[in-house]
């Protein structure tokens, strides 16, 4: 069985969806602080906190787990900041508790949700594995404080890792059966489809001075069943006999703030009121992953990679909420 650690969150339930229609048996593990037990829909839901090493233990003794995906991190870079003991008791001491535990039952493969953010401010575009991993805030420090204890645990013990470093996820389910829910929602897609939805009065433009064509700053949003697809990609090529390695997850293509604004208002054929106001601190000016070496060595190939598909299934999953 596959233990999936956090899938009952946004990444974590469309993981865990595709792992179910591709033949997997799955285990959902959360504490359902974010997550939501109606995105366990397929596999079984094991309520638990990884604080407690006691609730991952009895996981690993009911179940036989050949492989575990964590997803289960607070992800709000800016409260990160604020209170950064949260995110590393949460994101880094947590992950080490279930390390703990695959150790003990001898568990090896382990596919490991990382981020862009370990790169910090980039210099160089597109953003490769190897560009220098500077993180500039507690989120994105956790993140690569794991991936350090990664690469140390899987040269001194039996254990296989896939750290994939996400850029901006974005989209939901074609389904519609579960996508984007966050409490409370900072992402930009989300936040500007709830103004063409007038649940929202305007989106706020965090800065127009940045060195980019329109001012505004530039992402790589990449769809989650891409994602999704991805970390089944990993996990085989692990269990078939792969080594311990990172990767990129991203369309390769930016898009600034205006543009993501502008494709909303084709997709939902509705006026996106937008003001614009200062900077978020910590926001890097361009974010934009070369996911070559995914493409290589997991043969993945995102499928949505026009950002208009990726903002309609958003659209379409947002509507019902
Ligand atoms: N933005 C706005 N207005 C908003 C919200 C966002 O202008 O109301 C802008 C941001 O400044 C940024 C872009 O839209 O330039 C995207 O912002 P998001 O908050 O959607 O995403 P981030 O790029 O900040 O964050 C994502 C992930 C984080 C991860 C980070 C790494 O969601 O988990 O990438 O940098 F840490």
């Amino acid at each position: 069985m596959i233990l999936i650690v956090g899938g009952a969150g946004y990444i974590g339930s469309h993981v865990n969806k595709m792992l179910s229609l591709n033949g997997f048996e799955t285990v959902v593990f959360d504490n359902l602080s974010y997550g939501h037990r109606d995105f366990v829909k397929w596999g079984v839901l094991e309520e638990g906190d990884l604080g407690e090493i006691i609730d991952i233990r009895r996981v690993f003794q009911k179940y036989h787990i050949d492989a575990v995906m964590q997803f289960a991190a607070f992800t709000y870079v800016g409260e990160s900041v604020e209170d950064p003991q949260k995110y590393y008791l949460n994101n880094l001491r947590n992950t080490l508790n279930l390390l703990e535990v695959m150790l003990e039952e001898k568990v090896k493969y382990f596919v490991f949700s990382s981020t862009c953010a370990t790169y910090g401010d980039p210099n160089e575009i597109p953003i490769t594995e190897d560009h220098p991993q500077n993180p500039i805030n507690p989120y994105g420090k956790g993140k690569y404080m794991v991936e350090q204890i990664l690469e140390d645990y899987s040269k001194a013990y039996n254990l296989r890792y896939a750290a994939l470093r996400y850029f901006n996820a974005a989209g939901a389910d074609p389904d519609g059966e579960i996508g984007e829910l966050h409490q409370p929602e900072t992402h930009l897609i989300p936040l500007i489809l709830d103004v063409a939805l007038g649940k929202r009065d305007d989106i706020k433009i965090f800065g127009t001075d940045y060195p980019t064509p329109d001012g505004t700053c530039i992402r790589d949003y990449i769809h989650v069943l891409d994602l999704a697809d991805a970390h089944i990609k990993a996990l085989e090529r692990l269990q078939n006999g792969g080594e311990s390695d990172v990767f990129n997850l991203g369309n390769g293509q930016g898009f600034s703030v205006r543009e993501v604004i502008g494709t909303a208002e084709k997709v939902t054929g509705k006026k996106i009121k937008a003001s614009e106001v200062g900077r978020r601190p910590g926001d890097p000016p361009v974010l934009v992953g070369s996911a070559l070496k995914a493409r290589e060595l997991l043969g993945w190939q995102p499928r949505y990679n026009d950002l208009s598909l990726i903002v309609d299934t958003a659209w379409r999953w947002q509507q019902k909420l």
